[in-house]
């Protein structure tokens, strides 16, 4: 068998045939590592489960319905769409401590219940830890049936999996497992490859659900080989400020259903909640409030409302403080010029907060209107009626821009206590939205 050796970047799996200090694709130091063994491994695996090769015809392949388990939570079957399917293999990735194996023990339990066999792996914690949790949590509950196993090889536990013909497998976290005959450490990208494609491929094989915990690392994607993402059919990023109890799933890539979807949970003392009908976390007070606007935020076929809160103070420093949560800082120096420039707010001596309610992170530059009202209502102390949404790009000409696709979802704030909407004109716009098409009309809408 040939052998050779490989080094491969662990951030964006950049590969090279000698190891470098710094990756030339991603700029990441110290990120090569050696890919001998792997290379050995998958060649060898490829040998034991070699098949006959079978052709069919696509025309024959009849329509598949897709059988859909309900995972217990709503959110999280909206972000499936529609829940789990049989054989599939999902990553949950998230940061320390946003609530990943708190969530699945509680999506373990709730599938046990409907008589699936659940097996919850475990390398992070203890069987006392888990267990701990559990008693907390299900005190009411029957999770008798939930099957627990600290970490060990990919082998062993496959062979246990077969064993007690477990229907739903958690594996937290995949830095944990490791395939006994690669010969490097656990938690290495080689590791990490080899042990998760034996589990996926096991899953396939054998027909059971398989839910893989990834941790994310300092830049924000799934730690280690970006290659996992190719591996599974679904993964899921939980995302969430830990001072804050909201939790926001999000869809990265889904075979068996959409992307872009989101879903809202909350972070309680009994574990994780849905929070499908009320968001109002997010959405702020009902009361008519000096420097609180709210705006619309919109995740894949949801729109929601978010406050978005300012404060404006005179200047003590040299020069004066713009703070964002919730918001990118550069958005809130862009805004602040452009009401400068078209709103005369003079903002040059005064220090600029803003923050959203939750910590919510508003991606789109629609609540830019938002953002200059809340500024605007603090700056001339004029309190903002909560019943009113501001919608709209602002451009550096100083003019509103809402689109189409946007205007549609207008008709959908009704439902959520909104009387007038203050944005720009987008073809279709009608009925109780406040038409602006530029900043200096803002104000008589405060
Ligand atoms: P955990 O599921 O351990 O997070 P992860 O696996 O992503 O690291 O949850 C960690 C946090 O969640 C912990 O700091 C406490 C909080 N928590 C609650 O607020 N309520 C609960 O019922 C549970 C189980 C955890
Ligand atoms: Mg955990």
């Amino acid at each position: 068998m040939k052998s050779s050796t490989q080094y491969v970047c662990t951030e964006c799996n950049h590969q090279s045939s000698k190891w470098l200090g710094k990756c030339p694709q991603c700029g990441a130091w110290n990120s090569f590592e050696q890919q001998e063994v792997i290379e050995k491994q998958t060649r060898a695996a490829k040998g034991v489960l070699q098949t006959e090769v079978e052709l069919v015809n696509l025309s024959d392949v009849e329509d598949q319905k897709l059988q859909r388990i309900e995972t217990g939570f709503e959110e999280l079957d909206l972000t499936l769409g529609g829940g789990l399917v049989q054989k599939q293999v999902l990553l949950l990735s998230g940061d320390p401590g946003v609530g990943k194996s708190t969530l699945v023990l509680q999506t373990l339990v709730n599938l046990q219940e409907q008589g699936q066999k659940t097996l919850y792996v475990s390398g992070e914690e203890s069987v006392e830890q888990v267990a701990g949790r559990a008693k907390r949590l299900f005190s009411e509950q029957d999770y008798s049936q939930v099957q627990f196993s600290g970490t060990a090889g990919v082998q062993s536990l496959l062979a246990k999996v077969e064993e007690i013909e477990a229907q739903v497998v958690v594996v937290d976290s995949v830095q944990t497992v490791y395939d006994e005959d690669v010969n490097s450490l656990p938690g290495s990208l080689s590791q990490v490859k080899a042990a998760t494609s034996a589990l996926v491929q096991a899953a396939k094989h054998q027909g059971f659900i398989l839910i893989l915990i990834g941790h994310i690392n300092k830049s924000g994607s799934i730690a280690g080989p970006k290659a996992l993402e190719h591996l599974v059919d679904t993964v899921l990023q939980f995302e969430g400020d830990l001072e804050n109890d909201y939790r926001l799933l999000r869809v990265l890539k889904n075979r068996f259903g959409p992307t872009g979807e989101v879903g809202l949970l909350l972070m309680t003392e009994e574990g994780l909640e849905d929070i499908s009908g009320d968001t109002s976390v997010l959405a702020g007070e009902d009361v008519s409030t000096v420097g609180a606007a709210r705006t619309l935020a919109l995740e894949g076929n949801r729109a929601f409302l978010v406050q978005v809160q300012a404060l404006t103070n005179h200047t003590v420093f040299a020069y004066p403080k713009r703070v964002a949560e919730g918001i990118p800082i550069s958005r809130l120096h862009l805004i602040c010029a452009i009401l400068d420039r078209f709103a005369n707010t003079q903002l040059g001596d005064k220090d600029v907060y803003v923050r959203t309610a939750g910590g919510y992170k508003l991606n789109n530059p629609i609540s830019d209107l938002a953002v200059a009202a809340a500024i605007l209502s603090s700056l001339k102390e004029q309190p903002i009626e909560p019943s009113y949404a501001y919608v709209g790009e602002l451009t550096l000409g100083g003019r509103v821009l809402t689109n189409k696709n946007t205007a549609a979802k207008f008709k959908n704030l009704r439902k959520l206590g909104i009387q007038k909407v203050i944005s720009s004109k987008a073809p279709d716009s009608k009925g109780s939205v406040e038409l602006i098409s530029s900043l200096r009309q803002l104000l008589q809408f405060l």
